[in-house]
């Protein structure tokens, strides 16, 4: 294949950069004022079920910020109605919910893993391509688009919890009925793999599954429930011709067994200095990982950690400037634009 020419892509390969690439997660959402415009007008899921409004959200952070990377606007949780769960975000209005996902028929017993289907992309997640399509379209190859999905165990989670309640009705599943527990990262690995390759082969150039809650696991719980079906996604994502993500949380003692997992760039929260990631793993790019806490201000520890992380870890190929998790809504787009600026002055 040929060297890319994207920064962000040029790090996934561990190839040398003209500057570090920085993108962030949850780049478009509510701290844009331009976002919250849209939201007035339509819930969240509509919003990310209209493939126009999905490249207008999307583009607009590269636009605002100048990242070198856009993430297609959608949700971990989008395929659930079409493998039989009814999904619902809350309104999350000040004192009352979160805004988060709530689905009315959690998945409980082995009858209820049996009953998931597996959703066909083309049919039932036709806009979140057609949005991929009208992304390319609006980016005109400025800059990459990422495609995603969530990992087994974090969507998981949200399926036998039925929302954002925690993870112990998950973990003693795995623990009362093993069988039935392999049987639903199973199927929710077959959805994943199926819906990277459709979104790959509709215009994303590479992929990130979020496996944001991974570190709720322990090491033994990680070698049977989780790692070979994320690695059996890598596979299939690098089968597609694109870089491979993985994202999680907590997982710093792990990072030596995420490495072997094939993804291309492991994505590391805010807990490990990004040096002693680096030399953990040196086989891997990493992606990573200011804590978005610093972004909510002031300017001055947001600016020095900014250029401490750069100096740590971004003169080796193999690195792409990112937050440790998601932007937080009350974060001042001023800061965002100031830390990309800081990122883009440094010579690597
Ligand atoms: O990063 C991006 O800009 C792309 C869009 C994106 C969203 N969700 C939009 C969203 C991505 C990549 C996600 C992934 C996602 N969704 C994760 C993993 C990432 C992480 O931060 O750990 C998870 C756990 C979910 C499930 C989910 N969706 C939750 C728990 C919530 C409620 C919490 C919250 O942040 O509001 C959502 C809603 C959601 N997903 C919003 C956005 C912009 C807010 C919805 C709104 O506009 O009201």
């Amino acid at each position: 294949m040929a060297e890319p020419t994207h920064r962000f892509l040029r790090a996934c390969g561990r190839l040398p950069v003209d500057r570090v690439p920085v993108w962030m997660m949850r780049q478009a959402g509510r701290y844009q004022a331009s976002y919250r415009a849209v939201r007035q007008k339509v819930g969240f899921l509509e919003l990310c079920r209209s493939p126009e409004l999905i490249a207008q959200v999307t583009a607009s952070p590269i636009d605002e910020f100048g990242f070198d990377a856009a993430i297609l606007f959608s949700d971990i949780l989008i395929h659930l109605p079409a493998m039989g769960l009814d999904l619902s975000f809350e309104k999350g209005e000040k004192g009352r919910g979160d805004g988060g996902p709530r689905i009315g028929n959690p998945v409980r017993t082995r009858a209820d893993v049996d009953a998931l289907r597996v959703p066909d992309p083309g049919k039932d997640l036709g806009f979140v391509l057609d949005g991929i399509r009208a992304i390319r379209a609006a980016l005109r190859d400025r800059v990459p688009l990422i495609g995603f999905v969530g990992g087994p165990f974090t969507v998981a989670s949200y399926a036998v919890e039925g929302g954002s309640q925690g993870f112990t009705r998950l973990k003693t599943l795995l623990y009362a009925d093993p069988r039935a527990a392999h049987a639903l990262f199973e199927t929710l690995t077959r959805a994943a793999i199926v819906q990277l390759e459709a979104q790959v082969a509709a215009g994303a150039q590479a992929a990130q599954v979020f496996e944001s809650w991974l570190g709720e696991l322990s090491r033994e719980d990680l070698e049977e429930f989780s790692f070979p079906y994320l690695a059996r996604i890598a596979g299939a994502v690098r089968r597609a011709g694109v870089p491979a993500i993985l994202f999680s949380t907590g997982t710093s003692t792990h990072l030596e067994a995420l490495a072997g997992l094939g993804y291309d760039v492991l994505s590391v929260d805010w807990r490990i200095p990004m040096a002693e990631a680096r030399a953990r793993v040196p086989g891997a790019a990493l992606q990573g990982n200011l804590d978005s806490t610093l972004l909510l201000g002031p300017r001055e520890p947001l600016l020095r950690r900014t250029q401490a992380l750069l100096e740590a870890a971004g003169h080796a190929p193999g690195y792409i400037f990112n937050l440790g998790h998601g932007i937080q809504p009350p974060t001042p787009p001023e800061n965002v634009k100031a830390v990309v600026e800081v990122v883009h002055a440094f010579r690597p």
